[in-house]
């Protein structure tokens, strides 16, 4: 997979080039290519901002150089035919497991950060009507760009490209996969620490006990704190504390 990277701040992609996804460049399973904006503004300061047209508070980021980067991008040598053009922000649709796992089957993605008050709206209307250009939300809260959240989304869909994840049964069993449900808590040894034991049914070597004891715990967890999770049928009283009520 392809992924192009454009922000005023290249340096925050560093981080792409650690740990996993580090590794997966360097086996050729994605190819990540970080642009700096100001490369495409060519005034003497090399400005990517102005005051917002109808006036208010902060800036945009003018059109011109996000056209003249974007159609370089889309225009470049092995770039595929039908990107996906991602803009983290706010206002966007709000991206999620599934939304990570539709990305990961892609073969190019184009991430444009803005900064200040956001990019002029026209740079998404002109790619929008040329291909396919998505506005995605990391969660209901604001960052100071979109540049953490491109850094999010990248580590959460590029886990999911065939290979970079070295046992593919680690991503089944994780929270938001399959049935929804979130993760059940981990241990390891000692099977004592400052008191806390093990739960001691994970050392009885007894499978099918640690299994039901893993789904029993991912409900209760889910019930607890994303009940909105739990798929109709359990939503139902939880065992044992309200198995009264
Ligand atoms: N830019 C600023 N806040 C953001 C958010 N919550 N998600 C994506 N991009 C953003």
């Amino acid at each position: 997979m392809r992924i192009d990277i454009v922000s005023i701040f290249p340096g925050y992609f560093e981080s792409l080039g650690l740990s996993l996804l580090g590794r997966a460049s360097q086996k050729g399973l994605i190819d990540v290519r970080v642009h700096d904006l100001r490369d495409a503004a060519h005034d003497r300061h090399r400005t990517v901002d102005d005051t917002p047209a109808g006036g208010g508070a902060g800036m945009v980021m003018k059109p011109e150089p996000w056209g003249e980067m974007l159609d370089g991008i889309l225009a470049s040598d092995d770039a595929d035919p039908d990107p996906v053009i991602i803009f983290p922000s706010p206002a966007g649709e709000v991206f999620d497991q599934r939304m990570a796992r539709e990305l990961a089957e892609e073969r190019h993605l184009v991430f444009g950060c803005g900064r200040y008050e956001g990019i002029d709206h026209r740079v998404f209307d002109e790619y929008s009507a040329r291909g396919r250009v998505r506005l995605v939300s990391i969660g209901d809260y604001v960052l100071n760009g979109g540049e953490v959240a491109t850094i999010a989304m990248i580590e959460a869909i590029g886990r999911l490209v065939p290979g970079v994840v070295g046992n593919p049964a680690s991503l089944v069993e994780e929270s938001h996969e399959e049935d929804g449900l979130l993760e059940y808590p981990s241990y390891t040894k000692p099977a004592q620490w400052r008191g806390h034991a093990v739960p001691p049914v994970l050392l009885s070597g007894n499978h099918a006990a640690v299994d039901a004891w893993r789904r029993e715990q991912r409900i209760e967890r889910t019930r607890e704190v994303r009940p909105e999770l739990l798929p109709p049928e359990l939503r139902g009283a939880s065992r044992g504390r309200h198995a009264a009520d």
